[in-house]
């Protein structure tokens, strides 16, 4: 199996993001943040105020015992101290209360602002697995990010103040002192930047192997594969690359917390090597009279609280902070997904829709899929698409629909470019029954009207459209007729691929529509049948413009006109008649078909 090469992300830093996300997040809840600002600020100022009164209650205390002071101003000093560790608890508890209800606040608004943007992304972005990474975990990055701002917001409105407020005060008793916070803060400091870089690292290279062992977790044990990789033997190599996987992903997570753990434990020796400096400098200082027993008393005291402090804000803030980064990143990119940027609100009135030397390539791929496409589908036209595996069909109707935009060239939908259309006036009129369509796990009903669920219909509409597509609810497979749960996981039954295949088709029908385009629709379905079908579709979209995508070449009479692709190109277009004459891909392919039914026919 192919190992997917670890891609380099696009990322960006803590402030990068901060700058993003903060405008996000004061407009999801503006007045909420600014209270929570202004009770933060005055939190942080409280702390100092109360070191400050510690101060005066020390100097009132010593001043007493030496008889330069009488109790009354000790009482006093004693009561604002108190006054100061009252206002303190209060602001503390206003803290602890707001950010809940502000975080609730902001989480919602953030989750109705993804839910926009999903509807807004370009759809071509869930072929790029990078970007699906993105849109998976931007749920996740959301809830981190409104965390991730809040630790900042907590940084730069609580202790910011309060170390600035600490490092007034220390200045002004003696200015040395004023380097303790620098020294506190150097160390613990650098061990965050360093996580932060580390961690976002592993964040890129893990997301790739993640998904790689999900994938082969899912390989195992769904029900989807289990038959297949059961009977084939593959269970024990999907074992093994998913053993490999989770192995590979263990040691970088290893590697990395080894790594910031040896930096934090180098930084905090250094940090126990400041404190005891400063230390040192305060007592130099009482030593030499410069500063009070008071100041001594409440900067000893203080200098342990600003420690532990720096090490919380750092360590665990910042650091909570940076490890969350990776997935706050996820949630920035999503909001940095392109989306279709056209601005026509209208769907443009049904006509022709030209293509104008169309070519299109995946993402992160080089090769054209669909290379220079030029041709019309006349309005009420019914055009056969035909051409060998991997020529580019399926993609072509993707431009064709407007569900992906050209990389050169355009398509006009009665004269509008694609380009220009708002998602919301796009596929108003189309409807599809895709290569891949989509087993729903709901009832047969709901499974068929889930193409147009603002339609009324009555259980009329659903038989006729039922009859047209070749499900029939009165068969054995559906004994709660439309009722029928589909579904094993929901307690209902399961259905064969061309039963499948046939509820997609009357899916497809069931949407009203100008154009409808069929996928291979009818691959699963026995011969007998898809002739009844097809003759049926012709009925219906008789008026309307249609697309059939087809392999077996004998379906294709009914259409008017026939587009042959070639390694992405549009090699021919022609009716059927037109066709078989000339020597060219449609001949080749027909008489290729038509040669191995007589093989059939002698070999029975
Ligand atoms: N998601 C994708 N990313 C990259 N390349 C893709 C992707 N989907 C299709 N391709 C490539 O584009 C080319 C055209 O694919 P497309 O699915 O349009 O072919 P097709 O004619 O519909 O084939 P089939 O008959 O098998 O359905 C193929 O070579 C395929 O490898
Ligand atoms: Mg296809």
């Amino acid at each position: 199996m192919k190992k997917e090469t670890v891609s380099e992300k696009k990322s960006i830093g803590i402030l990068k993001a901060l700058n993003k996300l903060v405008p996000v997040i004061i407009k999801a809840a503006p007045v909420f943040v600014g209270v929570t600002t202004f009770v933060s600020i005055m939190h942080g100022i409280s702390w100092g105020i109360e070191t400050m009164m510690q101060q005066k209650f020390f100097d009132a205390a010593t001043l007493l015992v030496s008889g330069e002071s009488t109790s009354s101003r000790v009482l006093v000093a004693l009561l604002m101290l108190g006054g100061a560790n009252v206002l303190c608890q209060v602001l503390n508890g206003i803290g602890n209360f707001l950010p809940d209800v502000m975080g609730q606040k902001i989480t919602g608004a953030l989750s109705v602002s993804i839910h926009k943007k999903m509807a807004k992304l370009s759809p071509v972005i869930f072929e790029d697995t990078d970007k699906l990474d993105d849109i998976n975990k931007a749920e996740q990055g959301k809830n981190n990010a409104v965390w991730f701002v809040f630790i900042f917001v907590t940084i730069f409105t609580f202790y910011l103040p309060y170390f600035l407020f600490m490092g007034w005060y220390l200045f002004s008793l003696k200015p040395i002192l004023a380097t303790s916070i620098i020294l506190a803060f150097i160390p613990t400091a650098a061990v965050q930047i360093i996580r932060t870089k580390v961690f976002a690292k592993l964040e890129d290279k893990s997301a790739p192997i993640r998904r790689e062992y999900d994938y082969f977790e899912s390989c195992m044990v769904s029900r989807e594969y289990f038959k297949e990789t059961r009977l084939l033997g593959g269970f024990s190599y999907f074992k093994k690359l998913y053993l490999d996987a989770l192995d590979t992903l263990q040691k970088l997570r290893f590697q990395a917390t080894m790594k910031t753990n040896l930096i934090e434990l180098t930084m905090r020796m250094l940090g126990v090597a400041g404190y005891f400096g400063i230390m040192l400098m305060l007592f130099d200082a009482l030593m030499k009279q410069e500063i009070t027993v008071g100041a001594f008393a409440a900067v000893f005291n203080s200098i342990g609280l600003l420690y532990s402090i720096m090490e919380e804000v750092v360590c665990r803030h910042i650091g909570s902070m940076a490890q969350s980064m990776g997935s706050v990143q996820n949630y920035l990119n999503f909001l940095d997904l392109e989306e279709r940027t056209g601005t026509i609100d209208e769907a443009p009135t049904w006509g022709d829709i030209t293509l104008e030397n169309v070519s299109f390539s995946y993402p992160k791929s080089e090769k054209q899929a669909v290379k220079n496409a030029t041709f019309t589908l006349k309005k009420g036209e019914t055009l056969a698409i035909v051409g060998e595996n991997g020529s580019g069909k399926s993609t072509l109707i993707r431009l064709i629909s407007g569900l992906y935009l050209p990389s050169e060239g355009r398509v006009l939908m009665n004269g509008v470019d694609t380009k220009d259309l708002a998602p919301k006036a796009l596929f108003n009129d189309t409807s599809a029954v895709f290569q891949k369509y989509q087993r729903y796990q709901m009832t047969l009903e709901d499974n068929i009207t889930v193409s147009d669920t603002e339609k009324d219909y009555d259980e009329a509409i659903l038989d006729s459209i039922s009859e047209k597509a070749g499900t029939d609810k009165n068969s054995t497979s559906f004994a709660d007729g439309y009722k029928t749960m589909l579904s094993r996981e929901f307690d209902g039954v399961d259905l064969s691929g061309g039963e499948w295949q046939r509820v997609a088709i009357a899916r497809g029908f069931f949407r009203d529509h100008d154009l409808i385009i069929l996928d291979e629709p009818t691959a699963a379905i026995d011969p007998y049948e898809e002739t009844r079908i097809y003759n049926r579709f012709a009925e219906i979209s008789k008026d309307k413009s249609a697309i059939i995508v087809t392999h077996r070449l004998g379906s294709v009479k009914l259409a008017d006109r026939i587009i042959v692709m070639k390694d992405g190109e549009v090699s021919q277009i022609g009716t059927h008649d037109e066709l078989i004459v000339l020597e060219g891909e449609y001949k080749r392919l027909y008489e290729a078909q038509e040669q191995w039914y007589k093989e059939d026919v002698v070999a029975s």
